[in-house]
């Protein structure tokens, strides 16, 4: 995308943003002239400016506000807020296995910590009358899986949900809220784990990537998606030329969801 975003000098926080999508999030909004602060658990080991950093779980309280008093610290506010982070460890086994403190886990992680944070940092957005907040979902909150991931994907439509009524709370005032679904994205992640598949399973890493796409009832594009096209997707929702979208979710899963 060489095109002018009209993001130059604008102010972000990426949650979630030393892997994965978080990572090419941080990577194309600091190519379009963002200043981007993040946050993760651990600081990866080559990080370019300590200072656009906090360490903090943002799946408890204290992480939450470790992060947003680092954002008005050291970076007076933030323009845009991308909230990347979310996943599960959640083991297999059925809704059974599935306890109190797993679904806690769930919800803390996938939902609570973009509540806990837009809470903290959306009153100095709506003082200044501008702002957009991206909150990342899924195709699971459409498409939930069974076994390991149904509370990640109930949390995943709780936090759609949320994005959608505070869109309508705050789009009035000048904030804009949108979603990004993404179905299966090939990160360093999810190499690492088709890998190890294709070692349990005797087959090779392109048979289990087939198997995997199978499983989640094709790609019809024939691949996952990558990191870089969903940044991009994130970039062009956040910047001015996107002005007119709010409340509404972009799907970005090669056709994986088979229904309108
Ligand atoms: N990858 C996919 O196929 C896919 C599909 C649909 C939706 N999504 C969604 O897209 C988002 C990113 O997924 P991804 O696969 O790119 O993730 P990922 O590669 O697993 O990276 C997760 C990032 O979040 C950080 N993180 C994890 N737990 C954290 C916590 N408790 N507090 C603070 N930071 C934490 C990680 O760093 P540390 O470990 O150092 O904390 C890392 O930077 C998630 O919301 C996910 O649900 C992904």
């Amino acid at each position: 995308m060489s095109e002018d975003l009209e993001l130059n000098g604008r102010r972000a926080l990426v949650t979630g943003g030393t892997q994965g999508i978080g990572e090419a999030v941080v990577a194309r909004l600091r190519e379009a002239g963002v200043k981007v602060f993040t946050t993760a658990r651990k600081a990866p080991k080559e990080f370019p400016d300590a200072n656009s950093f906090v360490a903090a779980d943002v799946s408890t309280v204290k992480g939450c506000a470790i992060v947003a008093d680092a954002v008005r610290d050291r970076l007076g506010g933030a323009d845009i807020i991308v909230h990347v982070v979310g996943g599960s460890s959640a083991p297999a086994g059925g809704f059974a296995v599935l306890d109190d403190r797993e679904w806690s886990r769930a919800l803390d992680l996938n939902l609570l910590s973009a509540v806990r944070l837009d809470r903290a940092l959306l009153p100095a957005m709506l003082a200044q009358g501008s702002g957009v907040i991206v909150h990342i979902t899924s195709i699971q909150s459409q498409l939930p899986l069974p076994d390991a991931t149904i509370a990640y994907a109930a949390a995943k439509a709780a936090l759609s949900n949320y994005s959608k009524g505070l869109s309508k709370e705050v789009s009035p005032k000048g904030i804009r809220v949108v979603r990004v679904s993404p179905g299966w994205v090939e990160t360093e992640a999810a190499v690492r784990l088709v890998t190890e598949l294709a070692k349990n399973t005797g087959t090779d890493y392109e048979g289990a990537r087939q198997g995997l796409m199978k499983s989640l009832g094709g790609i019809p594009i024939g691949r996952p998606a990558k990191p870089k096209e969903v940044a991009d997707l994130v970039a062009f929702l956040a910047s001015p030329r996107a002005a007119s979208i709010t409340g509404t979710e972009y799907v970005i899963d090669g056709g994986t969801v088979p229904t309108v």
